[in-house]
């Protein structure tokens, strides 16, 4: 690994292809939709793009329930529109990430139908983790776990005394990673890709795949605590050998390959295990994500990142938005911006769209100049709210479906993006799109910010372009003392960022204002309420 690697302080740009730009008109989002969009990627200014899971699939859980690793799904194209969106993103100096789904295959993998079909004792229901029931007459599961979608982790074959685990979608049976045929097939699926010419992948639920010896019963809900996903079948010591093996794969070849781990692991130290030096190269910092608009909160974050992250060699990331969990913009405009892993409903309170916007675009004033790597998921740069009214009669997500509409689930934050505000969908392409999109996008659709010079995407733009010009990726940070609880100020080599979380405007401190979160921040003396400047220094 050189200490060059590209990866060590690039932007990365989330899509989910679903949502991202639809070319032949079906109303969901395609891999030649992505080609057709290179130049705005290129433009923007990021280093690389992670797309979400275009394989082949069932789409129980939008396409992370994969059927085939080494195909595109019809939905999205085929493998030679993969190929051509790769090629067209290297041509313009992006990188290409994809997603591998290791933990639990779909249940119309050829694996799983394999298993179904054959006996309890056969090889091929060893791939999975299938046991047999308790009680008298198997009718109970083999443990008490239940899905991170709500429901037991379990169901059971019909007609036999044998259940088959899924953490997630029953219809996403996990995989039983002590088998070295599972290895093997996974080493094989890293390959292919690798062969074909991508940068790296991102690691779905790299914390879940080994589970505690004996798959004992767990005493609470192994749901987030504060962040973390704790319990017997979490971050279990085993993964790690797994990660080591993927690394000797990925150094086998050139071009600073990489893997970043989908990990909801805490604390930090836990974390760090996931980056050391013969691991992954990157872990998403989901402790960033989940801080509250809080100056303490978000130092103490940035603090333990960097430490834990240095104390392996490693970089820290940067995450705002994913599409799990209801997009920043709309968080911070809560009352209590805290954790909100799920989804909004017209019941609850609605965010204050306007005081969101104003602070998401004074959070990434922060996150943009921060050393290491940060991610930006599609839509973020235009300042895009969640759909947070969306009628339960087009929510797609399992997890809405597993709790019978309990739980609102994540469809708010993967509704197809808006690029032309006066055409049908807005330009996503098509007439009906698969998840509906509110209103306000128009507002917020490419072609009406791209000529504003105070819109969300020009102000993306110009700190990219900053943050490049001055490594800041590669930068140190010094904290600033700024005599307030609620005004954070720190230097990164040749730039000042100053926070504002506060109501109240605070006295700018002096520096040539270089960018500057909402208009004429640098003809007054202040920076205003939840706001952010950029001071040369
Ligand atoms: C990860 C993905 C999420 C998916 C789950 C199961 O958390 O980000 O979208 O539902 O894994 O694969």
């Amino acid at each position: 690994m050189s200490a060059q690697a590209w990866w060590r302080d690039a932007v990365i740009y989330q899509i989910y292809p679903r949502s991202f730009k639809d070319n032949n008109g079906d109303g969901i989002g395609d891999l030649p939709g992505v080609t057709s969009k290179l130049d705005y990627l290129a433009e923007l200014g990021v280093d690389a793009l992670w797309l979400s899971p275009f394989y082949r699939s069932p789409q129980a859980d939008a396409g992370y329930d994969v059927a085939d690793y080494r195909d595109v799904d019809p939905l999205f194209g085929t493998l030679a529109d993969f190929d051509a969106m790769l090629e067209g993103a290297h041509a313009r100096g992006l990188k290409i990430i994809v997603d591998l789904v290791p933990n639990h295959t779909s249940d119309e993998h050829v694996w799983f139908k394999a298993a179904l079909n054959a006996d309890p004792a056969s090889p091929e229901r060893a791939r999975y983790m299938f046991r047999t029931g308790k009680g008298e007459h198997a009718e109970l599961p083999p443990n008490n776990w239940q899905s991170v979608f709500g429901g037991p982790a379990w169901t059971r074959v019909e007609g036999e005394d044998q259940w088959y685990l899924h953490l997630f979608d029953s219809k996403q049976p996990d995989l039983n990673w002590e088998n070295p045929e599972v290895r093997a097939e996974f080493e094989d699926v890293l390959r292919f890709w690798l062969d074909r010419g991508v940068d790296g992948f991102r690691v779905d639920v790299a914390h879940g795949m080994i589970k505690a010896e004996g798959l004992p019963d767990f005493g609470q809900s192994q749901c987030m605590i504060e962040g973390g996903n704790v319990g017997p079948m979490w971050d279990q010591d085993g993964v790690h050998e797994i990660y080591r093996a993927w690394r000797r794969v990925l150094d086998e070849y050139d071009g600073d390959r990489m893997m970043v781990a989908e990990a909801w692991v805490q604390p930090q130290e836990r974390l760090a295990r996931y980056v050391r030096p013969d691991e992954m190269q990157q872990a998403f910092n989901f402790d960033y994500l989940l801080a509250r608009w809080n100056a303490d909160a978000l130092k103490r974050v940035i603090d333990t990142s960097i430490m834990h992250s240095d104390s392996v060699g490693a970089v820290p990331t940067w995450v705002m938005s994913n599409h799990d969990g209801v997009r920043h913009p709309s968080r911070l405009g809560l009352a209590d911006p805290g954790c909100r892993p799920n989804g909004l409903t017209a019941n609850d309170e609605q965010p204050d769209e306007a005081l969101g916007l104003r602070r998401a675009r004074a959070l990434i004033m922060l996150t943009l100049a921060l050393p290491g790597s940060a991610y930006v998921y599609q839509g973020e740069e235009l300042g895009l709210p969640d759909h947070t009214t969306m009628d339960a009669k087009y929510r797609q997500d399992p997890t809405f479906h597993r709790t019978n509409g309990e739980e609102t689930g994540r469809d708010g934050c993967r509704v197809p993006l808006p690029w032309n505000a006066s055409q049908p969908a807005f330009g996503f392409g098509g007439e009906q799109t698969w998840l509906p999109q509110p209103e306000n996008y128009a507002r917020y659709a490419v072609d009406a910010q791209l000529d504003q010079s105070d819109s969300t995407l020009a102000l993306y733009r110009t700190l990219l372009t900053q943050r490049a010009e001055h490594a800041l990726g590669r930068g140190r940070i010094v904290w600033n003392e700024t005599g307030r609880s609620d005004v954070l100020s720190l230097t990164n080599g040749a730039i000042t960022v100053v926070l504002n979380l506060s109501d109240r405007d605070v006295e700018r401190p002096e520096g040539d204002v270089i960018v500057e979160s909402i208009p004429g921040i640098g003809n007054g003396q202040v920076v205003p309420a939840n706001s952010a400047v950029w001071l040369a220094c």
